[in-house]
């Protein structure tokens, strides 16, 4: 699989960002290669068992603390797997963070083997999520995972 995505992610210069920063800019880069992505951000399990919501691009959230068994969210966690939804008004999990978002995908991220947060998307397009865009996702996942792992951010 070749993006160019996955060179501007390999170029950043991890040591001199924060934890934040880095992962700010993932999701600044994810938008400007998938620029119908509406919503990109982060989510990491915290020590109250509940996801709360770190680095995003796109409107303020009303769910910043969403617990595992809610929304497509908590749902992608508790799997373990990626999960499409491509109309989020046909999921009764869908939690609402924007009245245009029609369709949503969410990666889990693991740091040493244990699930640690996600990757959560929004499109305004119904759809928008191809399995190509999937497995695209999934191996910038793996690279925010690898820095997170090697580099004490
Ligand atoms: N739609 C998500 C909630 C998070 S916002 O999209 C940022 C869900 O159903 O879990």
């Amino acid at each position: 699989m070749n993006h160019e995505i996955f060179a501007d992610i390999e170029d950043l210069d991890v040591k001199n960002l924060s934890r934040n920063e880095f992962l700010l800019t993932t999701t600044q880069i994810i938008q400007k290669h998938f620029p119908m992505y509406n919503w990109v951000g982060y989510y990491f399990l915290e020590s109250d068992g509940k996801l709360h919501v770190g680095p995003y691009v796109g409107k303020t959230t009303p769910h910043e603390i969403i617990e595992l068994d809610k929304g497509i969210c908590g749902a992608a966690v508790s799997r373990q797997e990626t999960i499409i939804v491509d109309d989020v008004n046909a999921d009764p999990r869908y939690l609402s963070c924007s009245l245009e978002t029609r369709s949503e995908i969410v990666i889990p991220l693991k740091i040493g083997g244990e699930i640690a947060g996600e990757l959560d998307i929004d499109s305004s397009r119904p759809a928008a999520f191809s399995q190509d865009d999937k497995a695209i996702l999934e191996e910038v996942v793996k690279m925010v995972e690898r820095v997170l792992e090697k580099v004490a951010l």
